[in-house]
């Protein structure tokens, strides 16, 4: 089956950035612009120039390092802030200019004290000053999550006029339900004259953790870019996750769409962004948490050890995870600490496997995790394990 490209945008140097404490160097954010460029991803959006001389030579530096993936940088729909965006990505062989401003009656009354109609007039004029500098202009219309059909769609159909080549549709305050999302993208795919010729996105933040939920429904209602980050990583409660997205796609065949992301690089990439901003993953974070393919229940390690896909719907190679791993505790049965002694080197008859049970019962109860350490002692007391079960045995 041909699968329709989904372009992957992120923003974990810039959205990502803006999470409180996860500010980067220079030297860190060039590593992560490699990184991500050798993972795959099509579009990173390097950071917003205006925002600080920091950031503008960051942009600049990581504009002249890549040769694969485009560079955006973020503006508002400010002459000044478009003119810097242009000049810190000049140097790039492929860019793009991403201008835009809030289009919902909230941002629109209280943050620009403006109206719609002088709103839409300073969308139009963004995009046709930013297309001086570069063809590839993005306009984003923030708070679209909680804007106006209607008016939405009339703001994408005047900015495409004048040659915006992707329409954003952020739910900036993470607001929308899945099928409310989907809707507001079938809507503009279905209202807005001259749509096709652009890229829808989608842009969800996770307020409500549905910013993966809302991203796919867009995809599935027409979208064919998403931006992400990296853990998912943003503002609040972060950004829609790449790895999240990726997976899902992957996982999900028959919806017919899929990225140029090379998977095996996820855990590896999800580190060193978690190193370098200085944030951990939470453990059981899909896909790249450090629980994301441990087992710790008796009857999931006995179907795992049988056959993996029992409790596993993703292959951990596939995203950079040498294996499922057995984590020995309280609940983990016979199946488990034998399967756990046998990659140690430790064969043991069904007598020594109770015998030793009934110990790793006792050590299991005091501690939160069995750790090879213990088995090894075990295995270096075997006899004395196996005198005081058959005493205990006798005794029962
Ligand atoms: O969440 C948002 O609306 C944004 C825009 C600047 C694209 O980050
Ligand atoms: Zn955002």
């Amino acid at each position: 089956m041909d699968h329709t490209k989904i372009f992957i945008f992120d923003t974990t140097l810039r959205d990502g950035e803006q999470v409180p404490g996860c500010k980067l160097n220079k030297e860190q954010k060039l590593k992560l612009a490699h990184a991500l460029e050798d993972l795959g991803v099509d579009i990173i959006e390097a950071g917003f120039p205006i925002s600080s001389p920091g950031d503008f030579e960051s942009v600049q530096q990581i504009s002249r390092a890549l040769t694969k993936t485009k560079v955006c940088a973020l503006s508002r729909a400010v002459e000044k802030d478009i003119k810097t965006a242009a000049e810190a990505i000049k140097d790039a062989k492929y860019c793009r200019i991403h201008t835009g401003i809030g289009t919902s009656d909230s941002h629109i009354k209280f943050k620009f004290n403006s109206t719609r109609e002088k709103v839409l007039e300073r969308a139009v004029h963004a995009v046709k000053y930013a297309k001086q500098f570069v063809e590839d202009v993005e306009f984003y219309a923030e708070d679209a999550g909680r804007t106006d059909n209607d008016f939405l769609a009339r703001i994408c159909e005047e900015v495409l006029k004048v040659g915006a080549t992707v329409l954003n549709i952020p739910d900036t305050t993470g607001y929308c339900l899945p099928h409310e999302y989907g809707a507001k993208i079938k809507y503009l795919k279905e209202h807005v004259t001259g749509i096709d010729a652009a890229i829808l996105s989608t842009h969800c933040h996770n307020d409500l953790g549905l910013a993966t939920a809302n991203s796919i429904e867009g995809v599935i209602n027409g979208a064919r870019q998403i931006e992400c980050t990296m853990n998912g990583l943003g503002e609040r409660a972060g950004n829609t996750s790449l790895e999240e997205c990726v997976m899902i796609l992957r996982q999900h065949p028959y919806l017919g769409f899929d990225t140029d992301i090379k998977t095996q690089l996820l855990n590896q990439v999800s580190q060193m962004v978690s190193e370098e901003m200085g944030m951990p993953v939470q453990p059981n974070k899909a896909i790249v948490g450090s629980n994301a393919f441990a087992h710790s229940s008796g009857i999931h390690q006995d179907g795992v050890i049988k056959k993996r896909e029992t409790y596993e719907i993703i292959d951990p190679i596939e995203v950079g995870v040498d294996k499922s791993s057995i984590v020995l505790t309280a609940r983990s049965g016979r199946a488990a600490l034998a399967y756990r002694l046998k990659e140690l080197g430790y064969d043991v008859t069904k007598l020594e496997l109770d015998a030793f049970y009934q110990e790793f019962l006792e050590v299991a109860d005091k501690q939160k995790e069995v750790v090879d350490a213990d088995l090894h002692r075990m295995w270096e007391n075997k006899n004395e394990l196996l005198s005081t079960f058959a005493k205990h045995s006798v005794k029962y």
